[in-house]
Order: C-alpha cells, then structure tokens, then sequence
C-alpha cells in the first residue's frame, strides 16, 4: 500500500448508487460493530443498472479514488452493479482489499438451495445481462440455469422512501411472474436495494428462500481483514460518516428507513 497509509482503525469505505449499500452497511454493524464506515452514495447519478457497464466502471474508479483519498482501508463494493462492471478495475486500483457482492451471493445462494436446487435471480438489467452470477453459480457447481428477472422499478421505488405501497405491490406482482411459472427454492436478492421488499416478496413466493449477499460479504471482509491485521482494535469507537452526490435530505430519511437513525454526518459532493 505504498503511499496510502492506513491503520487498523481506519475506515472502510462503501459505496452504491444510493440507498441499496445501506442494506450492507446494516450487516457492517451488527457484525462488525466496531468497524468505522465512509459510505458514499452516488444518488446524483443514479440509476446504475441502466447504464452501459464502461459507464458504470468509469464512476467506481472515480470513488475508489475518492476513498483512497480518506484513507479507507478496505473497500465494499455494495452494489450488484458495480460489482459486475468493476471489481476487477478497482482490484487494480484500489490499494486495499476489494470484495464486492455477487460472490458471497453466489455463496449463500449454493448455502440456501444447494447444487441440485433451482435458484433465482432479481436484479438491475445491468447485473442480469452482464451473466456474472451465471458463471459464478456454474463454478460453485449449480446444475440448472438461473432463473432471472430484471426490476428495474424496485430501485426507484426504494429510493422515494417505500411511499406508495400500492405501487410496491403492483410491482413485485408484476416482476415475480417468473417465479410462479419457474418455482425456484431460493431468490437471490441481486441488487442491494431489494432486500428492503423482503417482506412484500416473501409474501408473494411463500416458502421461497430469500437471499441477503450481505451478510456473506461481511463476513468474507472479516477474513480479509483479518489476514491482513486491519480488524478494528475492540476498543475502537465506530464512526459513520456519509457522503451524498444528490439530495441530502432524502438521503437522511433512507437513512432513517434503513439504519433506523439520521443523526450521522451527510455532507454533500459535487462532482467536477
Ligand atoms: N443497488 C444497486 C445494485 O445493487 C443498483 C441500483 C441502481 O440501478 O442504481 O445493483
């Protein structure tokens, strides 16, 4: 890390187009709760899961760069999308440890249905076309082709706060049609804005495992860490501290939404 000096107590850094990363950020604090996090949240640019994925690649490089500045230690990148279009980039880039989503899906998802299992995907039309679960599934071993669904309306959704239920059930209706017609045991929750419908979806698939890559991700981190000696000492006092490239505001009341709180510092960035 030569030129990037980083301690064990240093933060790491996360990142999503939005408000999905905090469903990761979540897991951050229940299981590594002396952890200190930057989060950035790219909302001045989001969709994500619509944009060609050199697109995509160009904007996490950019806040790679952006955590390497403060110092992050470690870097998740807490979205399906990303993950698919630059992982590998940001391994490159980024002088720290990288992990990104969509293998601890793939690993939970094999944890939940098995190899013999049928398993499905929702996701952003970006991570179901790059087909990076598909190769990831095929070499932990899963026998049967994924069931897949692009929900691109569910991001939206989210990000306007779970307002309308209406709206949320007239859309999770409509992008679980697949999975009535293909049973499948499990669904990975392919985007991390979706495990905030949990409740709705469970309600439409009964008995149909859901699968958080999240909880996967961390732990996968931990050992990262771990290896490296860059755990947070038990002693240290987390500190949260996020970054908006939209709205402040409604960034606050996802945050409420999702971390149960607002009161951590939202600064705004303003790209060149
Ligand atoms: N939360 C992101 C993901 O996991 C993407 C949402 C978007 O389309 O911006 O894929």
């Amino acid at each position: 890390m030569a030129g990037h000096k980083v301690s064990a107590n240093s933060p790491i850094g996360v990142f999503d187009s939005g408000t999905g990363g905090l469903t990761v950020v979540r897991q951050l604090r229940n299981l590594l709760p002396n952890e200190s996090v930057v989060y950035f949240a790219d909302t001045g640019r989001l969709p994500y899961g619509t944009k060609p994925q050199s697109q995509v690649r160009e904007f996490s490089v950019q806040i790679g760069e952006f955590f390497r500045e403060r110092g992050a230690k470690a870097l998740i990148i807490a979205c399906n999308t990303a993950t698919a279009a630059s992982l590998s980039a940001l391994e490159e880039t980024f002088p720290g440890p990288v992990i990104g989503v969509i293998g601890p899906g793939a690993q939970s998802a094999i944890a939940a249905a098995g190899t013999e299992g049928k398993v499905g995907l929702i996701a952003t039309d970006g991570t179901v076309q790059s087909g990076v679960y598909d190769r990831e599934l095929e070499d932990l071993g899963l026998k049967s082709a994924l069931v897949k669904q692009g929900c691109p309306d569910f991001v939206t959704l989210v990000e306007s706060g779970l307002e309308d239920r209406e709206a949320v059930q007239g859309a999770v209706k409509r992008y679980m049609k697949p999975f009535h017609e293909s049973p499948v045991d499990a669904l990975i929750l392919g985007c991390t804005h979706f495990p905030l419908l949990s409740e709705y979806i469970a309600e439409e698939l009964p008995g149909v495992k859901l699968v958080d890559p999240a909880i996967q991700t961390v732990n996968n981190l931990k050992q990262m860490l771990e290896e490296r000696g860059l755990l947070a000492e038990p002693d240290s006092q987390a500190e949260y501290k996020f970054f908006v490239s939209g709205d402040v505001e409604a960034f606050k009341r996802n945050l409420r939404m999702v971390l149960g709180r607002d009161d951590y510092p939202v600064e705004h960035v303003a790209w060149q």
